[in-house]
């Protein structure tokens, strides 16, 4: 089955976290299916990405955003609806990592973890949910992880959020089904650069004392596809969820090199 990239054309897809690594893959891949993008980041350098982008012509647009800040995200996406007009896909790529034994993380970490990578994302969908309902279409990708599925050592805290972003996904997929909306959330194993990727390896080179090339052959050892898993490979699932899998929604689904099978 080939997707049908023209149901994209002149649609308005929403970003977070685009300014780089996995969000800013899947803003280019929309960009490049003919979607109109909006990408948003707290790193005001998603300006000069979407600037980046308008130049080769594609019509991007940069906000900065913090997801964290609920009253805020909600006028911004109000802000977005009123020049753009209507929202058919939102992905919630942006989110935070941490690696270090559970003793050691203090509430700043655990309210961090749980603000964007939680929150963050329900404060997103609130911000489409009611432009999505009134259209009765729509399609909302969230990110979990592999350590959501299967609590990873190290990941207590990450695990944590990442489970939450499960549960909300399907909860929220029963409450918009009627509304035609779909909701859906991946988990990836480790994605090869990544800022998530670059926080886990540091922390395993300094624990374990390896080097680089160590760490990695350590972690590709336990993927059955022997490999890690690629931006494109993640870009590629989230195509699908947004173009096709119509009859799809609710699902967690693992892009793991086949480490998770469940
Ligand atoms: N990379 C991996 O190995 C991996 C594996 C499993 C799941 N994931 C999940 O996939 C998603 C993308 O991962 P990534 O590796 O591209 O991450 P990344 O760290 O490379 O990029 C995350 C982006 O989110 C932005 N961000 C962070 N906090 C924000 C906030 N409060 N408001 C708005 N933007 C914010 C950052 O500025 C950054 O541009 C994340 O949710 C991550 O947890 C990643």
């Amino acid at each position: 089955m080939s997707l049908d990239t023209k149901k994209m054309e002149g649609k308005l897809c929403i970003v977070t976290g685009a300014e780089r690594s996995v969000g800013l893959e899947i803003a280019k891949r929309y960009l490049q299916y003919g979607a109109r993008v909006v990408m948003l980041d707290v790193n005001p350098e998603v300006e000069q990405r979407a600037e980046e982008l308008e130049k080769e012509g594609y019509p991007a647009v940069g906000m900065v955003l913090d997801v964290t800040e609920q009253k805020y995200v909600l006028e911004v996406f109000e802000g977005i609806i009123e020049k753009y007009g209507d929202v058919y896909a939102l992905v919630n790529s942006a989110g935070v990592a941490d690696v270090r034994p559970f003793e050691d993380i203090t509430q700043e970490i655990w309210e961090r973890m749980m603000k964007v990578n939680v929150c963050g994302t329900a404060y997103c969908i609130q911000g489409v949910i009611g432009n999505m309902k009134k259209n009765k279409e729509g399609r909302i990708i969230n990110f979990s992880s592999k350590a959501g599925k299967e609590g990873s050592s190290l990941m207590s805290c990450y695990g944590a959020s990442k489970g939450a972003v499960i549960t909300m996904t399907q909860a929220l997929a029963k409450e918009f089904a009627p509304y035609k909306i779909h909701v859906n959330c991946l988990c990836p194993d480790i994605i090869d650069d990544t800022g998530v990727w670059n926080v886990v390896r540091a922390r395993y080179t300094e624990s374990l004392h390896l080097g680089e090339k160590e760490v990695i052959e350590l972690y590709t050892n336990k993927v059955p596809l022997g490999r890690f898993v690629s931006k494109e490979d993640v870009t590629d699932v989230v195509m699908f969820y947004t173009i096709s899998g119509d009859s799809s929604t609710g699902q967690a689904v693992n892009v793991t090199g086949g480490r998770t099978m469940h």
